[in-house]
């Protein structure tokens, strides 16, 4: 089986970090989003991958190439027109079975039962708002209806980023048909509209549910992934760190290979990439990324992109009786 995983869009919503590093590779958890997503795929038993890149495609293309010894393609999306397009440029019309995983979604999920359905599936998750999501319409389990982020949503099931095709050609053949009558929505071209032409014809798409969703597309979200992973798969402590003098750390975190951390109080919930380093700081709930220096700082809730800079300072205050001083 073939596994397409699109990454070619410009993370516009995680700027600036998206502007020199492609938001697949922001690190999350110790290691990049895109590496939990192919550790998926590998533990599947799918070693035919396929990647859709586009902005920053080739630093995505050294890193998967220097990570993974798998059967690998780069097929190259010149603009982004559409997850529907990205997805076309992925399909062969021969295609059989097809995994289709977004690049911005972590799951967790049994992707045995998963890829063993009797018929083509897609993840879903019971959502507060389906407005900002596309959203299925289901009857007695089989998808009817797909919407891409509607103003009145049929039901509160968004689709959550992973799919599983029996017949890839078949998808592609409704791709090339969207595309050639110019079919958009949003001004893109839509997988929902693609998936809702192979439905119309008679394709049996099942609601596969699905709790373990963590979206990685926008800072506040990224940093709730990094928590949940954190808690969820523990600490991890790279090679050759060195905790210096008054270093308390505080679980659960990620330090990286040859991290320094000295007169400082790391944690709960922080990753720091390899050869970070916090002197004087209090750090918690971030993400530190390589070769980053963090000095006299106090950060909460912060994305600090690799080789970055922050230095703070202490303050001199003469604060007399009955005063009060609130920096909120
Ligand atoms: P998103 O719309 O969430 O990602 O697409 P984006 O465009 O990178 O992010 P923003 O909205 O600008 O912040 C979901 C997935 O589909 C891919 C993206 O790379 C992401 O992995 N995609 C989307 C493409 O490959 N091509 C497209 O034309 C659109």
């Amino acid at each position: 089986m073939k596994a397409i995983i699109p990454v070619a869009g410009m993370g516009t919503r995680l700027r600036p970090h998206t502007h020199t590093l492609p938001k697949v590779l922001l690190n999350v958890a110790g290691k990049p989003i895109l590496g939990h997503i192919l550790d998926t795929v590998v533990d599947a038993g799918i070693s035919q991958v396929l990647l859709v890149v586009g902005h920053l495609g080739d630093m995505i293309q050294d890193w998967v190439r220097s990570h993974y010894d798998l059967d690998l393609k780069f097929v190259e999306q010149k603009e982004p027109l559409g997850l529907g397009h990205a997805v076309g440029l992925g399909l062969d019309r021969e295609d059989n079975g097809v995994l289709i995983i977004l690049g911005d979604t972590i799951l967790e999920l049994d992707m045995v039962d998963f890829l063993g359905s009797s018929c083509s599936c897609l993840g879903v998750k019971a959502v507060k708002n389906p407005r900002r999501f596309g959203v299925v319409e289901e009857e007695k389990g089989l998808v009817v209806r797909l919407v891409e982020k509607p103003e009145h949503p049929p039901s509160n099931l968004a689709i959550a980023g992973i799919y599983y095709l029996k017949s890839g050609g078949d998808l592609w053949k409704c791709v090339q048909e969207m595309m050639a009558e110019g079919r958009k929505t949003g001004g893109e071209y839509q997988l929902t509209d693609a998936l809702q032409l192979m439905v119309d014809r008679g394709e049996k798409l099942k609601a596969y549910p699905i709790d373990g969703w963590y979206d990685c597309g926008k800072p506040e979200t990224l940093l709730a992934t990094n928590r949940h992973l954190l808690d969820k798969r523990g600490n991890r402590r790279g090679k050759a760190h060195s905790y210096g003098k008054n270093a308390l750390v505080i679980p659960p975190v990620s330090i990286g290979d040859g991290v320094k951390i000295e007169h400082s109080l790391v944690g709960p919930y922080v990753t720091l990439a390899d050869g970070a380093s916090v002197g004087n700081s209090i750090v918690t709930n971030s993400i530190i990324g390589e070769k980053a220096v963090v000095e006299r700082s106090l950060l909460a809730g912060s994305l600090i992109a690799d080789n970055a800079l922050v230095r703070g300072a202490f303050r001199k205050l003469n604060v007399g009786d009955s005063s009060a001083v609130d920096f909120e």
